[in-house]
């Protein structure tokens, strides 16, 4: 006969009398059996199930032989979040509702031999407070550097180009590098009708690339466009709108031939005319 009044899915133990558990299914109310119900049972409470021969024993000396449990050991305690402590059996409830608790619990707690990759709030703090210092000093720095002009180290623009009699009639381009002029020697020159010399500034009046001189066809040939100058300087080809820029030429003190770039003389403007765009010898 079956006991109603005993609490269901406590733990299963051998009963004590030895009685048999076939006559005393009030242990279970699970169907199929006392052993199924006692593994269920079992598994729900975390207690280790018993054997059912051991348990449905009838034998009091087969009772009596039987090993008792070994004691449990004391859960140890586990911090959560807010820094307390609780133990297994208080947080079985507790962990199913709040499963990230352990994972966070042991970010917080780390080791200092802990290796793994993760880091700290702090850690990312200062990396971000890094970055930003290192970017903020970058904009500085450039700020700074926009403040200084470039050092430019242009050529004088007035130079001494030696003797007259140094000159053969032509183009002279020993200047051309170093100040970007060529000398012209001309026995008889377009605008002062006379012997003379001239200055030729090397920059080609469409886009200001410098021109070649080309000995074999008497002109000055611009590698960019293809604008095409006579040795008076006169354009005639390409793109280039406007004649080359001649610069005033004196004879020095000292009877050298002094170049100015600084003064330009410029065909369309009739400024070649100008006693100081042509040096009569
Ligand atoms: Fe000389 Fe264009 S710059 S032809």
């Amino acid at each position: 006969m079956a006991d109603e009044t005993k609490p269901q899915g406590t733990q299963p133990s051998a009963p004590p009398t030895g009685a048999n558990p076939a006559a005393t299914p009030q242990h279970t109310m699970v169907p199929g059996g006392d052993a199924p119900a006692t593994a269920a049972a079992a598994a729900a409470t975390g207690a280790k199930p018993v054997a059912p021969a051991a348990a449905a024993t009838s034998t009091p000396g087969a009772h009596a032989a039987r090993p008792a449990p070994p004691p449990r050991p004391p859960a140890a305690p586990i911090p959560d979040l807010a820094g307390k402590t609780t133990n297994v059996a208080s947080a079985g409830g507790a962990a199913a509702a709040k499963a990230p608790a352990p994972a966070a619990a042991k970010a917080a707690t780390r080791d200092p031999d802990d290796t793994s990759p993760l880091l700290t709030r702090r850690a990312w703090m200062g990396l971000a407070w890094g970055a930003f210092s290192a970017a903020s000093a970058a904009a500085l720095a450039a700020t700074g550097r926009f403040m200084f002009p470039n050092v430019l180290n242009e050529p004088p623009q007035q130079f001494k180009a030696g003797f007259p009699n140094e000159y053969g009639m032509g183009v002279d381009e020993r200047w051309k590098e170093k100040f970007g002029v060529w000398i012209v020697r001309t026995p008889d020159d377009i605008v002062a009708r006379a012997p003379g010399f001239y200055a030729i500034i090397s920059t080609c009046t469409h886009l200001g690339c410098t021109p070649n001189y080309l000995s074999a066809e008497s002109k000055f040939k611009c590698p960019c466009h293809g604008s095409g100058f006579r040795l008076t300087g006169i354009n005639f080809e390409g793109p280039a709108p406007r004649p080359l820029e001649r610069a005033r030429i004196v004879l020095a003190d000292d009877g050298q031939l002094l170049v100015d770039k600084s003064r330009k003389f410029q065909w369309e403007l009739q400024q070649w005319t100008d006693p100081e765009a042509f040096l009569k010898a």
